[in-house]
């Protein structure tokens, strides 16, 4: 990436009390919350789309659910770096150059196969929360932190239903 591109324009300077290269330190963390967050959104919404089998309904309708949640708390970690004086995502290519969630275009995934991927997907997004916690409370940014509290809640909660529903026993 150029180095331009993570550079604040003056124009674009909120003021805030908090030291800038650790914001910054916080709002590179946020952004790559942000691209894996986009991410994992579209891969539950295709598989909400194509899931099949047996369980159909119970699948489709969790995975909606989990799609809606994952793409309202969007909005709070983007703002959440404008607060802090930087700047955050602007495209679907912005996404694709910070997400560490991997795409899966497969024709098709069995859906005991998707509900595992997820679970992988989420509880890899907790960790990845987590050392974004630890680089907001170096930063003393509380507000950020107590944040990623409910977002690493949201994650764990996906992650303990899509283990739940997966079980064969
Ligand atoms: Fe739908």
């Amino acid at each position: 990436m150029a180095a331009d591109a993570l550079k604040t324009p003056t124009a674009l300077k909120t003021p805030s009390d908090l030291q800038t290269n650790a914001t910054k330190t916080v709002a590179e963390a946020l952004n790559g919350i942000l691209a894996d967050s986009f991410a994992l959104y579209m891969k539950t919404k295709n598989f909400h789309w194509h899931v099949s089998g047996p369980h159909f309904r119970d699948y489709h309708l969790m995975l909606d659910e989990q799609a809606a949640e994952i793409i309202a708390g969007t909005d709070d970690i983007a703002e959440r770096v404008r607060k802090t004086g930087n700047t955050t995502l602007r495209s679907i290519g912005d996404i694709a150059r910070h997400q560490t969630v991997k795409d899966n275009d497969a024709a098709f995934v069995a859906p005991d196969a998707m509900l595992g991927e997820l679970r992988d997907d989420n509880l890899a997004l907790v960790t990845t929360l987590r050392e974004a916690k630890d680089l907001a409370d170096a930063a003393k940014d509380n507000a950020t932190s107590a944040m990623i509290d409910d977002w690493t809640d949201q994650a764990e909660r996906r992650a303990w239903f899509l283990f739940e529903a997966g079980r064969t026993g």
